[in-house]
């Protein structure tokens, strides 16, 4: 790959040995899938945040690392809202280590504003290209905002984010923007029906690009879902609406293949993956009004939406749920070995493998009348 006389300093290390680093990473990644120069990013998002995911090999990593980001910068949901954290029953010790983990995150001139929807705090311009690693906001980056990026790994998108740079292959570039599969849907779906589509069309489709007609236009909390379910399931990290070419090979499902749904007697009802939007919050208040909770009910969003949306909180815990920053139910080690209802196709998938939990998906609906069910 080509660098310019500035990158090659970089990475002779002229500016700093964290810099060095990150080049050396960044090089590789462009000779590996042969891209041909450097391009500006216009901001990072960082998953690898959890104790949980990353423990103490990844601690000692992070403080290896130096430097400063040379972009706008977020991180993925850690292990525990960070104030809220004994309520969720998380120890001190992981209390800790997840704070040291933020902390050099910090140092490394990161906004520790942990989420996996950064587009709700800044959203990239149509046609910039960013640095993104969570999966669903990768795909919904490239699907729905227009922004352009690479599925990236954690050290990968943070030595693009030191640099403020990312190799020019993959989804940056126009030729591999293009879907190679139509998905048909010929009939209505709504809400949490779109993250059990993501989910069934993602083991089939894997990491292609699918094209979907719908019968009508989903609003964008549903395809945030769909973005979430696909990347989970398969690696789809591009889907495109409107205009869909026509293809050899089409995939059309009837109701019964995205019908995932059960009920059932979990031991804790969790929503929000990925985070909640203000417009959801406001859904799950509607739902929940008048009625009393009898369950655990845990509703994830950022700090961001949380910070906006006050009243709407307010009248969410007047019922006993709770509305937790920061984390999720996949990444945090609250929800493990417990059986959770989730209203989401990437946490049903994504439950039994990390949290070794009995995971039941089913509409919000059905989730908040579970979790306000009189025993
Ligand atoms: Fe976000 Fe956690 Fe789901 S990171 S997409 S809420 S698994």
């Amino acid at each position: 790959m080509y660098l310019t006389r500035e990158e090659e300093r970089a990475l002779a290390g002229e500016f700093g040995h964290g810099k060095q680093k990150a080049m050396e990473i960044l090089a590789a990644l462009g000779d590996i899938y042969g891209a041909e120069k450097l391009i500006p990013i216009e901001s990072a998002q960082i998953s690898g945040v959890s104790y949980k995911t990353i423990g103490d090999a990844g601690l000692e990593y992070l403080m290896d690392q130096t430097g400063s980001v040379a972009v706008p910068t977020l991180l993925n949901p850690m292990g525990m809202d960070r104030f809220r954290w004994s309520e969720l029953g998380i120890d001190k010790h992981f209390f800790e280590k997840q704070m040291a983990i933020v902390a050099q995150y910090g140092m490394l001139g990161i906004d520790a504003q942990c989420t996996c929807t950064p587009y709700y705090i800044t959203s990239p311009q149509r046609g910039t290209h960013v640095s993104w690693s969570e999966s669903s906001a990768v795909s919904y980056a490239n699907s729905v905002l227009g922004a352009w990026t690479n599925r990236e790994g954690g050290p990968s998108a943070l030595a693009s984010a030191l640099i403020g740079k990312t190799p020019n292959y993959g989804y940056h570039l126009r030729e591999n923007r293009i879907s190679d599969v139509s998905v048909k849907i010929d009939f209505r779906l709504s809400g949490a029906d779109y993250g059990a589509l993501g989910y069934v069309i993602g083991k089939v489709v894997k990491s292609k690009v699918p094209a979907f007609s719908f019968t009508s236009k989903p609003t964008n909390d549903e395809l945030k879902a769909l973005a979430a379910g696909m990347a989970a399931t398969g690696s789809v990290a591009l889907f495109c609406l409107e205009g869909a070419r026509a293809h050899q090979e089409t995939i059309e499902l009837v109701p019964a293949e995205v019908d995932l749904y059960s009920s059932g007697e979990p031991d804790v009802v969790v929503l929000g993956c990925p985070h909640c939007s203000r417009l959801e919050l406001a859904e799950i208040a509607r739902l929940l009004r008048g009625r009393i909770v009898t369950k655990p009910l845990w509703i994830c969003t950022s700090r961001h939406i949380a910070s906006r949306s006050v009243s709407l909180i307010t009248q969410i815990e007047k019922t006993g749920a709770r509305v937790i920053c920061d984390t999720c139910m996949i990444v945090s080690p609250a929800f493990e070995n417990r059986c959770m209802m989730v209203n989401s196709g990437k946490a049903f998938e994504y439950g039994p493998s990390l949290c070794k939990s009995e995971t039941i998906i089913a509409t919000t609906e059905t989730c908040i009348d579970t979790a306000c069910t009189i025993h």
